[in-house]
């Protein structure tokens, strides 16, 4: 099982540079499960040929609606009958026109206008093109339409200049298509969480840290978006990229988390520290490298703020989700800070089983018990956390 499995996607290539990107689109899509069926407008298929989609694709290719492999001529009616979703990757200046006016005048822009699956498209044009009063009016038009837009990224451009209106990478279009397919049981809502090690400084090189990826969290933090919730990640030193729709701010010492975390808590509905914040910091950090010159050296240190208890405490708290990752002792550890915590949830981990990782295996305490939650990849063990938060809800 994948996340596109049993999803029908259409996908509109109009006319543009852009349109290779699709040949890889239609092929990440076909990995994450998902049926697709190209439609291309004429233009589109002056880029790249209609054989390459179908081969990417495995289905026949549809450029026309005057097309008799569909009984009636109806397959601008019929395509997207059986579609979750029309994604328009690249969609270009005109058919953005088209699209917030109504006009039917090809198989594509005509399946846009009698589609009854909602419409995501990703812009691809030159900069003048995209900045333009005119494409801007209809980018407004279609936003209050509903229709999903995607992009457009900033760079350099096929024709040589550089700026907005690059189609947004393959990877990125599937990502977002990925997210907006997923039911949303938790819309509404705003998490405010925290992931990976902080880092304690002891000089200008030399500090305090732990050995936190930070992949548990962003895929917490890819899960909960993906279930609608509105995600503020506070995140410390990681070599991750940031998930489809969640928002971040970088810190690096347990401090900064602590200020930041408590900046954004009083939107939070839930809160959820996932970071593994040292607890422990040095009294004094030097401005100069330390030298070695005795034989010991001793370095004063003091606690750091327990982030997650103090938010656990204030007086109008979110609903709190900690959680301990134990070398020994989890069912005993995990169950005396949901308790000394005041948390709603403890999610469990012995440490071996996780650490730097893809794959995780974990149990969830909450005031009705021990929950072991099956082992798998981080993401699809994240997906079973916010499940299981869904209910709790
Ligand atoms: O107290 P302990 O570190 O064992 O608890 C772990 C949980 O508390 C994690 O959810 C972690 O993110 C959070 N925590 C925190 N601030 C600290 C220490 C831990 O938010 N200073």
């Amino acid at each position: 099982m994948t996340e596109l499995t049993g999803k029908t996607i259409v996908l509109g290539i109009c006319g543009g540079i852009a349109a290779y990107k699709s040949a890889e689109l239609v092929r990440l899509l076909g990995k994450a499960g998902a049926a697709v069926h190209v439609v291309m407008t004429e233009n589109g298929a002056r880029f790249v040929t209609p054989t390459t989609f179908q081969a990417l694709s495995g289905n026949p290719v549809w450029t026309t609606p005057w097309d008799d492999r569909r009984a009636n001529s109806m397959s601008h009616i019929e395509l997207t009958r059986m579609a979750d979703a029309l994604l328009i990757a690249p969609a270009s200046a005109n058919m953005l026109a088209k699209l917030a006016n109504g006009i039917a005048d090809d198989l594509l822009s005509t399946l846009a206008l009698a589609r009854d699956c909602p419409l995501l498209v990703a812009p691809a044009m030159n900069r003048q093109m995209w900045n333009n009063p005119a494409t801007q009016r209809n980018v407004r038009q279609l936003e209050a339409d509903g229709i999903a837009l995607i992009g457009p990224d900033s760079g350099s451009q096929a024709c040589g200049e550089v700026g907005e209106g690059r189609m947004s990478e393959p990877d990125t279009i599937r990502e977002a298509l990925t997210v907006f397919l997923q039911p949303k049981p938790l819309a509404g809502k705003t998490v405010v969480m925290t992931a990976g090690p902080t880092y304690e400084p002891i000089d200008p090189v030399r500090g305090i840290t732990n050995i936190s990826s930070g992949k548990m969290g962003y895929a917490l933090a890819r899960a909960l978006a993906m279930a609608g919730a509105r995600v503020q990640l506070i995140s410390g030193p990681v070599s991750l990229p940031t998930p489809w729709g969640v928002e971040r701010t970088d810190v690096r010492t347990a401090q900064e988390m602590h200020l930041a975390v408590m900046q954004h808590v009083g939107q939070a509905d839930i809160f959820i520290g996932v970071a593994a914040v040292a607890d422990y910091r040095a009294v004094q950090v030097s401005t100069e490298k330390i030298k070695k010159s005795a034989d010991t050296l001793s370095i004063e240190l003091v606690r750091n703020p327990d982030i997650l208890a103090e938010v656990a405490a204030l007086p109008a708290a979110p609903l709190c989700v900690g959680f301990a990752a134990e070398s020994q002792n989890l069912d005993e550890y995990a169950e005396r800070k949901l308790k000394t915590k005041n948390l709603r949830m403890v999610v469990g981990n012995l440490v071996q089983n996780a650490m730097g990782g893809d794959n995780t295996q974990v149990v969830l305490y909450d005031a009705q018990g021990r929950h072991p939650v099956e082992p798998g990849s981080k993401q699809t063990v994240a997906g079973r956390i916010v499940a299981h938060l869904t209910n709790m809800l």
